[in-house]
C-alpha cells in the first residue's frame, strides 16, 4: 500500500547529496501506523532543512544503538490500558534494564499519540521521555501528547524540533531540494510545519463518499450477537488497499438520540452553535454517547450528592466504569437534573466524534473494488430506553435505497500476509477478529500461495455465531485452509475459547511455529488477546521443555522477526 511505498523510502538513509549536518533517527511505535506516518513525516522534514534522516520502528533497535545517535525523535503511540504498542515493548523492556548504557551524547524530543478518553493518556510516550532523560539524555523540546486530532500539534511540535536541531547544528534548508518525491520541504526558520502529507485525498475531514453496496445480516436473525457483512464500493476514489489494513467510517450520531437530547435541553436544533445549526453539530461533530472525563467531573461537582459524584469521589477507575457501564450523557444529564449544564457550557465538554475503524475483511487481489468490513452491532438497553453503539448502528442501519456512508482508508504496513508464499500462517480469530483472515485467506487463495493456513475461529454458539461458514468450509476443501479450529463458547456446560483448542494442539502448533509459521491475533485486547498470549506461552514451554523464561525469549524473538503481530482494540 501507499503507506508501505513511503514507510520503505523513509527507512532508507536519506542524507542529502551533500554530507549533511547531522543526522535526525527518527524511532516510532505503532499500533495503527499513525506514528510511522509522522515519523516518515519527520524524516522529509529533515531532508528538507538539509539533515539526514531515517524512521526506524522502536523493536528494530536496541539502546546500544541509541548511544550511537546524536539527535533522536520518538513518535510513540499508547495502547490499551497506557501499553506500549506492539513494535515497541521489547525496546522498552531493554530501556528498563539496568544494563541500558549511558546516554549522555544524545538529545531528543518525544511525541505522544493517545485518547484523551483513555486513563493513563499518553503514557508510552511519558515512561520513555522520563526514561531517556535518567540516562543522561539531553530534551532537546518539551513533549508533546497529542489527542485524537493529533495531525495539528504534531506537524508544530515536528517543524519546531527540527527548526532547533538545524539552528543548533547549522544546517542549512536546502533549498529547492525539497521532500521525497519532488514535494517541496517547509521553508526557511519561521516556516509552517510540513504540509501534512496525506496518504491519499481522503481522510477524516474530507471522507470519500462511499456506495454500500451490500449490508446483509451474518449471525442468524434472532442469536444474541448482530453480526453484519458490508461491502463498500470504491467507484473512482483510487483508493487502493492490502488485507490487514483497516478502513475508517465517519459515523453521524443516530436522528433519534440528537432529538432526545435536543428536548432535554430545551432547544429546536436550529440554532446556532460553531456556526452551523445545533442539530448538526450534535449529529456529525461531537460524541453524545460516551460522556467525556471532563462532562464527568463537571456534573459530579455540580451534583455532590448524585450517584455519579459518589463513585467519582472514591477514585476508582473500575467501580467508575462499573457505574458507567449502559449510561450514557443523556442520562448523566437527566440524573444531574436542575444542576446540569446548560447547552452553551454542555458543548464544550463533549469529545469531537470520532471516526472508527475496522479491519478489512476482503483481499485487493479478490476484491479490488470492493472493501468489505465485518463488524458487530453493538445495540444493549431494555425498558425505556434503547442504546447503539455509534459507527456500527449507523452502518447496520444504512438500508435505504442506495445508502452511502463516508470513509478512508487507514493502512496497517505491519498486518498482512507474509511476503513469502511458502511461510505457514497460524491465525486466531474469534468473533469479529475473523475479520481480516478472510481477506489473508482470500489473499491466499488469489495467488495460489503454497504456505499451509491454519484459523482459530469461535464465538458463542455455532448454530447463530457461525459467520461466513459456507465459505470457510470451501475454504477447507478446496485445501486453501489446511486446519480449522472450532471453539463455540456456549454451545455446552464449560467454556471453550480459542485458546482451549490451540492447548489441545499444542504438539501441531509448535511445529508449526518450527516450520517458520507467522503467528496473528486479532479481536478483543482486554481479555482474549492476553488469555491467547498466555496460553502460547503455556504452548511453547510444555513443548521445548526448557520452562518459562526460555518460552519468553521463544515469544519474544518471533515478536522481534515480526512473526507474531496483533490486531487487537
Ligand atoms: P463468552 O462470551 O461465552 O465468554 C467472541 O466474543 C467469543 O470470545 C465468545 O465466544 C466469548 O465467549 C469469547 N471469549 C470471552 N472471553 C474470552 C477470553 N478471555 N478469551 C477467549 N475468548 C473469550
Amino acid at each position: 500500500g501507499f503507506i508501505a511505498g513511503i514507510a520503505a523510502a523513509g527507512r532508507r538513509d536519506t542524507a542529502a547529496a551533500d554530507a549533511p549536518a547531522a543526522t535526525v533517527d527518527v524511532l516510532f511505535g505503532t499500533q495503527t501506523g499513525n506514528a510511522g506516518f509522522l515519523a516518515d513525516q519527520a524524516v522529509a522534514g529533515a531532508r528538507a532543512h538539509g539533515l539526514g534522516g531515517s524512521a526506524t520502528a522502536l523493536d528494530a533497535v536496541t539502546p546500544e544503538r541509541l548511544a550511537t545517535m546524536s539527535h533522536l525523535l520518538v513518535v510513540v503511540s499508547t495502547y490499551g490500558e497506557g501499553e506500549m504498542p506492539d513494535n515497541a515493548g521489547l525496546f522498552w523492556e531493554a530501556l528498563q534494564a539496568g544494563t541500558a548504557p549511558r546516554l549522555d551524547g544524545l538529545r531528543y524530543a518525544v511525541l505522544g499519540l493517545g485518547d484523551k478518553g483513555y486513563d493513563d493518556f499518553c503514557q508510552a510516550a511519558k515512561l520513555l521521555d522520563t526514561r531517556l532523560e535518567q540516562l543522561g539524555a539531553t530534551r532537546l523540546h518539551d513533549r508533546v501528547d497529542c489527542d485524537i486530532d493529533f495531525e495539528e500539534p504534531a506537524a508544530v511540535w515536528t517543524a519546531a524540533v527540527l527548526e532547533r536541531i538545524a539552528a543548533e547544528t547549522g544546517a542549512s534548508a536546502a533549498a529547492g531540494q525539497g521532500g521525497p518525491d519532488g514535494q517541496s520541504g517547509p521553508g526557511g526558520p519561521g516556516a509552517a510545519a510540513p504540509a501534512p502529507r496525506t496518504l491519499s485525498p481522503w481522510n477524516k475531514r474530507t471522507p470519500y463518499r462511499s456506495r454500500l453496496a451490500v449490508n446483509r445480516l451474518l449471525s442468524a436473525p434472532h442469536g444474541a450477537k448482530e453480526i453484519r457483512h458490508y461491502e463498500f464500493d470504491l467507484g473512482d476514489s483510487g483508493i487502493t488497499y492490502e488485507a490487514g489494513d483497516a478502513l475508517a467510517v465517519v459515523p453521524r450520531n443516530d436522528d433519534a438520540l440528537v432529538g432526545a437530547l435536543l428536548t432535554h435541553l430545551g432547544a429546536r436544533g436550529d440554532e446556532e452553535a460553531d456556526g452551523r445549526p445545533l442539530a448538526e453539530v450534535l449529529r456529525a461533530e461531537r460524541e453524545i454517547r460516551t460522556p467525556s472525563k471532563e462532562l464527568i467531573a463537571e456534573l459530579a461537582e455540580r451534583a455532590p450528592s448524585s450517584g455519579l459524584a459518589s463513585v467519582v469521589a472514591h477514585g476508582d477507575r473500575s467501580d467508575l466504569a462499573s457505574w458507567l457501564w449502559g449510561r450514557d450523557v443523556l442520562d448523566l444529564l437527566r440524573d444531574a437534573g436542575a444542576a446540569a449544564p446548560g447547552l452553551a457550557e454542555l458543548l464544550p465538554l463533549l469529545r469531537p466524534l470520532q471516526a472508527r475503524q475496522y479491519s478489512i475483511s476482503s483481499s485487493p487481489l479478490a476484491h479490488p473494488d470492493r472493501i468489505h468490513l465485518t463488524v458487530a452491532s453493538v445495540r444493549h438497553g431494555t425498558g425505556q430506553r434503547t442504546y447503539g453503539g455509534v459507527a456500527s448502528t449507523y452502518l447496520a442501519d444504512r438500508t435505504g435505497e442506495d445508502p452511502h456512508a463516508g470513509v478512508y482508508l487507514q493502512p496497517n504496513a505491519s498486518f498482512g500476509v507474509p511476503a513469502d508464499d511458502d511461510a505457514p500462517m497460524i491465525m486466531i480469530g474469534p468473533g469479529t477478529g475473523i475479520a481480516p483472515f478472510r481477506g489473508f485467506l482470500h489473499e491466499r487463495a488469489a495467488k495460489g500461495a503454497a504456505g499451509r493456513n491454519w484459523l482459530f475461529f469461535g464465538d458463542r454458539n455455532r448454530a447463530t455465531d457461525f459467520v461466513y461458514e459456507d465459505e470457510l468450509i470451501q475454504l477447507r476443501e478446496s485445501g486453501v485452509l489446511t486446519e480449522l479450529d472450532l471453539a463455540f463458547s456456549r454451545d455446552q456446560a464449560e467454556k471453550i475459547y480459542v485458546q482451549t483448542r490451540m492447548r489441545e494442539r499444542s504438539r501441531e502448533l509448535y511445529g508449526w511455529l518450527e516450520d517458520g509459521a507467522h503467528l496473528y491475533v486479532c479481536g478483543d485486547a482486554s481479555r482474549m488477546a492476553k488469555d491467547v498470549e498466555a496460553a502460547l506461552l503455556g504452548v511453547i514451554a510444555e513443548q521445548r521443555g526448557r520452562g518459562d523464561d526460555d518460552a519468553a525469549e521463544y515469544l519474544a524473538s518471533l515478536r522481534r522477526t515480526k512473526r507474531y503481530v496483533r490486531d487487537v482494540y
